[in-house]
């Protein structure tokens, strides 16, 4: 194949701040080296890590200076491989990036990532629904499988139940068989139902750590709760796990390292196997992407309105390229 266009769409940013300091710029498409893949980018989803380090409150974590890239999910077609890579041009995938310093990000027509980081797409989605899949549905197997070790019959409560984490997390759990408790505002109760939750709460009324109920495991997708709240409604092996990194977590996490409640924190890697277990769950039937909204590329701006405001129910979505290799 011939390249006849060599710079992409690009959204960046000079420096931090509001939705204004982002930009549709040009750039060079990047050549693969071993191990990596060039991918044509059809749609990219948005996630809270997107703005907070735009705004830049992650500073000591994303050093590497500018332009900075936002979007970390993304779903396209392979362009171009690098040596060692298995997977062919052609092939629909889907992924999230490992990025820290933000100088890759998702929301550009042409993307090189590590093979790492992506699996094939699964076939029965949308470019655009499996783009609404990765990050988030990672962060929620994750926490879950690798941190929680959940099992058939236990229950979980889970709070923020229906953002982009939590609202992969509700399905999770329920396809490995535990009792679900959400929390949400009261316009999303049935909507959390809708997805398999058992019981649903609305945070601004019901405090979860005041019902009877005693749980297994108590994911804390949105972030906001402690294990110190959160420890007297753990049984007494129960597991809590927070999705903000912070000094409270951490501390918790060590001082209950020995003890029978423990505090975790869950902090995503993107991988292959995580990628082929989700993909493998929305054949069966047991995951769908849940998407909040979808915005055309020159729209990108009010999709980070959305997400920011805190309330998106699932994902926020941007239309990146049309599929169909236009640049080639
Ligand atoms: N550590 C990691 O690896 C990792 C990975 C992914 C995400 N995260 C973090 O996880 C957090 C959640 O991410 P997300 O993508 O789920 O965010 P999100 O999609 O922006 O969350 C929006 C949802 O949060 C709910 N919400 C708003 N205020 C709430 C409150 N006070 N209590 C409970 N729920 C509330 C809203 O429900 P209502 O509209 O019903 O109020 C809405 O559905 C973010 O801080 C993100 O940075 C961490």
């Amino acid at each position: 194949m011939v390249l006849v266009s060599k710079l992409v769409k690009t959204i960046a940013y000079e420096r931090y701040g509001n939705t204004d300091v982002m930009k549709i710029i040009d750039i060079p498409i990047p050549k693969p080296d071993t191990g990596q893949i060039l991918v044509n980018v059809h749609a990219a989803a948005l996630n809270p890590k997107d703005y907070l380090v735009r705004k830049g409150l992650f500073k000591w974590l994303t050093r590497g200076g500018f332009p900075k890239i936002p979007g970390l999910d993304f779903a396209g077609t392979i362009a171009e491989v690098g040596p060692n890579v298995e997977l062919s041009v052609g092939t629909p995938i889907y992924g999230s990036l490992n990025e820290i310093s933000t100088k890759r990000g998702t929301l550009t027509e042409f993307l090189l990532i590590d093979q790492t980081e992506c699996a094939p797409k699964p076939n029965a989605l949308s470019f655009v629904e499996a783009a609404a899949i990765p990050l988030a549905g990672q962060t929620a197997l994750q926490a879950l499988q690798d941190l929680i070790h959940l099992k058939s019959g236990q229950k979980i409560l889970i709070l923020g139940a229906s953002g982009g984490v939590g609202v992969y997390a509700i399905q999770i759990a329920k396809a490995m068989g535990a009792h679900v408790t959400t929390t949400s505002s009261e316009g999303n109760k049935d909507f959390c139902k809708s997805l398999g939750a058992d019981i649903a709460l609305d945070y601004r009324v019901d405090n979860p750590f005041a019902q009877q109920d005693r749980y297994d495991a108590i994911f804390d997708a949105f972030g906001n709760q402690s294990f110190s709240k959160a420890e007297k409604s753990l049984k007494p092996e129960g597991v809590y796990v927070n999705t903000v990194p912070s000094l409270r977590i951490l501390w918790d996490y060590v001082r209950t390292l020995f003890s029978g409640k423990r505090a975790k924190m869950v902090l995503v890697r993107s991988n292959t196997e995580d990628l082929n277990e989700l993909a493998a769950m929305v054949e069966t039937g047991t995951l769908k992407p849940v998407i909040d909204s979808v915005y055309e590329f020159d729209n990108y701006r009010e999709a980070f309105k959305r997400i920011e405001s805190r309330h998106a129910r699932g994902k926020v979505v941007v239309k990146v390229s049309e599929q169909g290799l236009q640049h080639f």
